[in-house]
This record gives C-alpha cells, sequence and structure tokens, in this order.
C-alpha cells in the first residue's frame, strides 16, 4: 500500500474536493441522497411524530421534572438507588420533552445506541447493550435498570408504535448524566435520565446499495484520539462529526466523507465505519488473497455492523487488519473496493472517495459478498430478541 501523508497529497495533483456527486464509472450525476429539501424534513418529522413513541425514565424533582410524567395517569413510579424517587412511563413525542436542565440538552453528557428493529426482532440487541453499558461506565453514569428491566421496557415501547410492514424501524436508546444547574459540574447532577424513542428511519434507498455512493474528505476537522474524547465511547457529542460532515461534503451532494485521525490517518466516517479491500493477484481462486482492512479499533467507534463484517469475513477465509497506518491514498485505486457500514447504513459500496475512483467505480465483488452474507446473518433467529419475548425467553437471550 502507498503510504503517502495527506498532506502531500495534494502536492502531488491530488484534488481533494469535487463539486457534484457523479458516478465515476458512468459519469451519471448520483440519485438526490443529500441536500434535502425543508418540505422532505417536514414530512420526516411528520411521519416520526404520528407514530413514534418514547419511554422516558426520570428522577422526580418538583418544578423541573416534566408534569406529566408525575401524573398517575401517565406514568409509575419505578424502583431507584439514588435516593430520589424516580418514576417511568410510555409517551408520545409532543407529550413529553427532557427538561431543559437535563445534561444532555446543556452539554451533549451522555451516551446512546441507535438500534435497528428488523424481520420482527430487535437486532444485536445483546452487544447494543454491552456497548451502552460500556459507554455510560466511561462516562461515570450509572444507568437506571439491569439489562434484563430495560429489555422488558424496550420490548412494551415497541409494540405500542403501530407500524406499517414496509417501515424500518430503530430504537434511539440514550442515558444522560441526569438534572443538574446550569454548570457542566456532574456532581451536582441528579441522574440520570433515560429514554428509549421508538421510531421509524429512512435508510438508504434500495438504488444506493446497487449502485454506490461517493464519499467526500474533511481536511480539518479530525477525530479526536482516546486522549480527547475516546472514539469508542458512543457520546452525544457528535459536534465534532457535524463539523466534518459539512466541511466533507461541501459544495457537493454527499451525503458522508472521511475522517482523519490527528495524524493522518483514516479514522471512519461520520456516523459510519470505513473498510478498504485489497485483492491481490490470484483473489479470485484463493480467499486469503482478499485483505480486508478497517481503521485501528483507538480511532474509530466499535461498530457492531464493524465487528459482524469482520467476523463474516475470517469465516469466509478473507484475511482481516485493523490497521493504525490506513492513508486516504490507500482507499482509492485499482484492485480494491472501499465500503462503509453502520446501523443505517449496513454496507454500502463506496465509489469514489474526494471525487477519486475507487476500483472500476462500481461495488465490487467482495462488497457484494459481504452484503449478501449480513443480510443473511440478519435473517436468522439467534441474531436478535423477538418482539413477542417473553420474561424467560429475555433471560435466556440476555443469559441472565
Ligand atoms: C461515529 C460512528 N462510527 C461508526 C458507526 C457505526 O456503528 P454501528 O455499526 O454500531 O451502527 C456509528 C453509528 O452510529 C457512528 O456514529
Amino acid at each position: 500500500m502507498a503510504l503517502i501523508p495527506l498532506t502531500l497529497m495534494e502536492g502531488i495533483g491530488y484534488k481533494i474536493q469535487v463539486p457534484v456527486a457523479l458516478n465515476a464509472a458512468t459519469g451519471e450525476t448520483l440519485m438526490p441522497l443529500g441536500n434535502p429539501t425543508t418540505e422532505s424534513a417536514l414530512q420526516s418529522l411528520l411521519e416520526v411524530g404520528k407514530k413514534a413513541r418514547a419511554f422516558v425514565s426520570m428522577p422526580v424533582v418538583e418544578g423541573i421534572t416534566p408534569r406529566v410524567l408525575l401524573d398517575p395517569q401517565h406514568s409509575s413510579p419505578c424502583e431507584t438507588t439514588e435516593g430520589i424517587p424516580r418514576r417511568h412511563g410510555v409517551f408520545r413525542l409532543d407529550e413529553i420533552g427532557l427538561p431543559l436542565l437535563d445534561h444532555d440538552i446543556l452539554y451533549g453528557d451522555a451516551c446512546f445506541e441507535g438500534i435497528l428493529i428488523k424481520h420482527g426482532r430487535v437486532f444485536l440487541l445483546r452487544e447494543h447493550l454491552e456497548r451502552l453499558w460500556r459507554s455510560a461506565g466511561e462516562l461515570g453514569i450509572e444507568l437506571p435498570y439491569d439489562r434484563l428491566a430495560l429489555t422488558l421496557h424496550l420490548l412494551e415501547t415497541i409494540r405500542q408504535v403501530d407500524f406499517e410492514p414496509q417501515d424500518n424501524s430503530y430504537i434511539r436508546l440514550v442515558v444522560s448524566r441526569g438534572l443538574g444547574d446550569l454548570g457542566i459540574n456532574p456532581g451536582k447532577c441528579v441522574g440520570s435520565s433515560l429514554f428509549a424513542l421508538v421510531s421509524t428511519i429512512r435508510l438508504y434507498p434500495k438504488e444506493a446499495y446497487e449502485r454506490g455512493i461517493p464519499l467526500g474528505i474533511a481536511r480539518t476537522i479530525r477525530r479526536p484520539g482516546p486522549s480527547i474524547l475516546d472514539p469508542r465511547i458512543k457520546s452525544n457529542n457528535y459536534l465534532n462529526n457535524v463539523l466534518a460532515l459539512r466541511e466533507g461534503c461541501n459544495g457537493t451532494s454527499h451525503v458522508e466523507c472521511v475522517m482523519l485521525n490527528q495524524d493522518g490517518f483514516v479514522a471512519e466516517a461520520t456516523v459510519d465505519n470505513i473498510f478498504v479491500v485489497l485483492k491481490e493477484e490470484g483473489w479470485q481462486k484463493d480467499a486469503s488473497k482478499v485483505r480486508v482492512i478497517t481503521p485501528s479499533g483507538t480511532f474509530c467507534l466499535n461498530g457492531i455492523t464493524r465487528m459482524t463484517i469482520l467476523t463474516l469475513s475470517r469465516e469466509l477465509g478473507y484475511s482481516t487488519e485493523e490497521s493504525p497506518t490506513l492513508l486516504p491514498l490507500d482507499l482509492v485505486g485499482e484492485n480494491r473496493e472501499v465500503f462503509m457500514t453502520g446501523t443505517g447504513a449496513f454496507v454500502m459500496p463506496i465509489t469514489s472517495v474526494a471525487g477519486h475512483r475507487v476500483g472500476d467505480g462500481k461495488p465490487g465483488e467482495i462488497t457484494r459478498i459481504l452484503l449478501g452474507r449480513i443480510t443473511e446473518t440478519m435473517a436468522e433467529p439467534n441474531c436478535g430478541l423477538d418482539l413477542g419475548a417473553g420474561i424467560n425467553e429475555v433471560r435466556r437471550y440476555l443469559g441472565v
């Protein structure tokens, strides 16, 4: 692999930004994924507002906790270890909001999980709970439930949502430091607050998987390392990623971009992990000649789709690497494929990076194979928790 730092790439005539999103292979303009109109943004919101329900759990602090949470018709008291009464309930989104003094709202002092519901199952729930507990532990936020109780509340909430068969549905599970004064001091917070928003989600259109999408690249806004904000903590503080997305997609219709770490090596995309596949001579006959490479786990979120793809790649006989020295230039050129992974993106083929073609500019064979394998995996019953599960099945699934 070529080892040329990004800073030198412009010097060798490497143009970082392109003004329009073209399919590098065909020259066609890509489907309108980016630049959503206000009208389409409003439509999405109206759809969410109609169907979504949220499980909300908060300490009771008079004058601050929303009154609807104090109303016995809407909520009930729950056990608490924090010495302050706590209540919870399931609400429509216009019935309740987070109090303005919640430190998620004031400071992004919270962590979350985005979990897909597919084939009547909560997909990889165990793995998502594991990561949530780890993130909360790193932040020193105590969850108000154990995994069993929380899962039962999630199932109860999901069952109250009237999904259409064609809906893709999703849980946004958030736990915040809780209620505090206007200072940042976590020691002055009463907490935690937890909410689980169960809603529909718009995923990428089918054509995007068939044709692939282009990625931009953020040059100045970098992914901080563990000494600033450990990327393995799935925190609610996404401002850095938002700024990177603005920079990396500026002037194009791109919807995702590559983020680099502070040393200029590829870290991940703003809400997805990145993979490059190098196909060495003879790869068609010998699976071990297929090298599936993703940036080192210290630079990026330990994505659950990333982990699944690494496992499936090994099962398929490919060699896998978690690289601390992957450069932007390694993503483009011949004999390679790039794809990104995430709960929302799934496995998305990438056809160009910063206007430079990946492979032949079309989704590659290995990407297609992995997309096929993960689709099959998702349909396996043991890959998630059945929405109709009773307490015993939940216990078995969680191993508690
Ligand atoms: C920064 C970042 N990287 C990667 C991912 C993909 O992770 P997962 O596969 O667990 O959804 C996400 C998902 O939200 C993310 O926010």
